[in-house]
């Protein structure tokens, strides 16, 4: 039915009309790049866009609606997209949180309800989930991913494309995903946006390919080429990507677009003007382009010249056509224009409950010494710091429909859960930073929060005024939300000097100091782990922010989150991740350091916190492992369980985290890998059997040739609460 209706479509179209859906300008209400697109409604009317992103509102997607559908010659409906990362106007936690719940019930509900939310009001497309694999917390983008491991973000991926996609795209509350950004975006180097990414195949495939082609597995509608070269060719006109890999090897059937003027930003690196580069994105398997505009203006001459096939432009229009087919829009191109919805269904009640909900449970708790926390309600709390008041700092990057102003600050969120009987004495205590590495005002999102003093001895002795008067000191500091996201990389890892002033002084009063860390990616706080009792991380917990602090501070809520990429001890550690290669001089296990072994003089080797950890307010103990058989044979399947007790006085949730090492491989083999994972909830008291499942389909791997198989020999099975701390058994698998 969908082919007979587009082919009867496509007979009507001139190339003009044909390149019209390639195209992708941005309305401009919401500013995430550099170069705009003028005259829109014109081009509308003369059936030249396809698709408008960064255009906000119902009421003004239906009038532009409109245009198209009753103003251009074949009325072809447009597909609206949007940015709505981790929730629209209820925010969820920045996606590195909400991978750090390890829960993926809670972050395919987060998508849902986005959907739900954005669909509400006009949207009819998202450019998330974003998956790319970020092992170097210098790149600002780890914000917006799941962390280091292929496992977790691929189960992410699959969670995030159902919580958008729905089981039916026509329903008027699911919107199509876009996986971006294709392929390897978060293994720039030295952690610098944009930059040059290089690696072989074999890393490739085993790792960064994975969660894009987990997406794909799960029918994600389209795909977005990442800015970054791939092998030497950028991604945007990388056929053996786009073509060879993403379609033909994973069988993908949506359609591919750029980013943010991706087509033109190949003049710069350098592979021709921009008639050339556009031909080549087109010959590689791109469908759409996003704001450059390439297509619709060098196209034609490329046809007209050889340089490219009507064949091409055919199989690029029809794929658009065919996503706005399946999201109905033929059928209803108002379908997501009811103007009556955003009033129902944006930031409602209901869904707000769950955001704080699901932010609470993406905290990981780092260190608690001494029970500092939870909090006891009824006495004096100093609440101190540049982010305790600080609405707009709260929902983090890309929070594009978001009002800033409308979020609940620590301060906020802090009295409300403590009631009448604890007092919350509040004192800013510090700027954020001391200098401006860019200018006032330059933030994507809004305002920039950037303050650039030093902490003044005025300040600073507000905030020890407070701090006499409390029990305990509560310091909510860390980074600014433009400290990550897009174009935010970072050399210094760590929290800003002058907050860091601030903690020095706190601590010098001898009273305890529960810091509240607000990240946007894996940090540096070694001297803060060390000098301070208690250390919970809250990422940018989104529009119910305090709240959900409050919950976790007071106890209301057990932390039960855990990290989901490594936090290193100093930033010259990095990239430093669990899932790494062994070499062929490895530190002996426990050692510090080893001459001519692969090592520093200057730091251990040891992450601060690793992969997977994340404390509790009760304490797991972990009985001992069993292996149904430590001896397998060809399609076996071996069932490794353990027992894990709740011995402490209060209710939690505990990841336990199921690891495997290859130990002998026709290439080298990671020294541990995720291969599964499970979120329980024990009473006090209670212990529970968690059971893994491991069949030699967990085994595989591409191998030199890039043949995905196992081979037989030894593995070490280990289960844990992190990837650290784990038992460890070896079994011996025969093909
Ligand atoms: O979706 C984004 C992408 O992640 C970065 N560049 C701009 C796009 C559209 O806003």
């Amino acid at each position: 039915k969908m082919k007979t209706f587009i082919d009867n479509l496509m007979k009507q179209m001139t190339l003009d009309e044909k390149l019209g859906q390639l195209n992708l300008p941005g309305a401009g209400d919401i500013v995430t790049g550099q170069a705009g697109n003028t005259d829109i409604a014109k081009k509308i009317r003369e059936g030249k866009v396809g698709g408008l992103f960064n255009i906000k509102g119902v009421e003004k997607i239906r009038e532009v609606q409109k245009l198209a559908v009753e103003q251009s010659r074949l009325k072809i409906p447009l597909i609206f997209g949007m940015d709505v990362i981790h929730g629209y106007q209820t925010v969820f936690p920045i996606p590195l949180g909400l991978s750090a719940t390890w829960d993926m019930k809670a972050i395919e509900r987060s998508a849902q309800i986005a959907a739900a939310e954005a669909s509400a009001d006009g949207i009819s497309w998202t450019f998330s989930p974003m998956v790319d694999i970020a092992r170097d917390p210098r790149w600002g983008r780890m914000a917006e991913g799941s962390g280091e491991d292929p496992f977790l973000g691929g189960a992410i991926a699959k969670a995030m494309v159902r919580g958008y996609q729905g089981n039916d795209l026509k329903a008027n509350n699911t919107i199509m995903s876009c996986v971006k950004h294709y392929a390897l975006y978060g293994a720039a180097e030295a952690g610098r946006d944009y930059n040059t990414t290089d690696m072989s195949r074999h890393r490739m495939y085993n790792e960064y390919f994975y969660p894009y082609k987990a997406a794909v597995e799960a029918g994600v509608g389209s795909v977005m080429a990442s800015f970054n070269e791939v092998d030497g060719v950028p991604a945007t006109a990388n056929k053996w990507l786009m073509t060879d890999v993403l379609r033909k090897q994973w069988g993908f059937g949506g359609f591919v677009v750029t980013d943010y003027t991706g087509i033109n930003e190949m003049i710069d690196h350098g592979i021709g003007d921009l008639q050339t580069v556009t031909a080549r994105a087109l010959d590689a398997g791109i469908d759409m382009d996003m704001v450059g505009e390439g297509m619709v203006s060098t196209l034609t001459k490329s046809l007209k010249e050889g340089k490219i096939s009507q064949a091409q432009i055919d199989a690029a229009c029809r794929r658009i056509l065919e996503a706005k087919y399946k999201l109905g829009l033929f059928e209803d191109p108002y379908r997501y224009c009811d103007v009556t919805r955003p009033a129902k269904e944006v930031y409602t009640a209901a869904n707000r409950k769950e955001a704080r909900s699901i932010a609470a449970q993406s905290f990981v708790l780092l260190k608690n010494e001494g029970n500092v926390l939870p909090l006891k309600r009824g006495g004096k709390i100093a609440l101190v710091g540049p982010l305790a008041d600080n609405r707009e700092n709260m929902p983090g990057t890309w929070s594009v429909a978001a009002d800033f102003s409308k979020a609940i600050s620590v301060l906020e969120g802090l009295k409300a859960v403590a009631g009448p009987n604890t007092e919350i004495l509040f004192a800013k205590g510090s700027n954020l930073d001391y200098d401006a590495k860019f200018e006032e005002n330059a933030g994507m999102f809004g305002k920039s929060l950037r303050r650039d003093n030093r902490p003044s001895a005025q300040q600073i002795a507000e905030a020890l005024e407070v701090a006499s008067k409390a029990d305990v000191i509560v310091a909510a500091v860390g980074e600014s939300a433009e400290m990550s996201g897009e174009a935010s990389s970072r050399s210094n890892i760590e929290i800003p000097q002058a907050q860091k002033d601030l903690l020095k002084a706190l601590k010098a009063t001898g009273k305890p100091v529960v810091v509240v860390l607000f990240a946007g990616r894996s940090m540096a706080i070694t001297e803060e782990a060390a000098a301070y009792p208690a250390i919970l991380n809250v990422w940018f917990p989104g529009s119910e922010a305090g709240y959900a602090i409050g919950d976790v501070l007071f106890g209301d809520v057990n932390p039960s989150g855990k990290l989901s990429a490594t936090w290193p001890q100093n930033v010259g550690q990095v990239p430093l991740f669990y899932n790494h290669k062994n070499t062929g001089r490895p530190l002996p296990a426990g050692q510090w350091f080893q001459k001519f072994r692969s090592n520093y003089l200057d730091v251990s080797n040891d992450p601060l916190y690793p992969f997977g950890f994340g404390l509790s307010y009760t304490t797991f103990t972990y009985g001992n492992m069993k292996l149904s058989s430590q001896s397998l044979k060809g399609n076996q399947t071996l069932t490794a369980s353990i027992d894990i007790t709740n011995n402490g006085k209060v209710t939690g949730k505990e990841v336990v985290q199921l690891y495997i090492r290859d130990i002998v491989g026709s290439t080298t083999r990671p020294v541990a890998e995720l291969k599964g994972f499970e979120k329980i909830e024990l009473q006090p008291g209670e212990t529970k059997t968690v059971s893994f499942s491991i069949t030699p389909e967990l085994l595989k791997f591409y191998n030199y040739d890039l043949k995905y198989d196992w081979e037989a020999g030894d593995f070490d099975i280990m289960i844990g609460g992190n990837s650290k701390d784990v038992q460890k058994q070896r079994v011996n698998w025969q093909k």
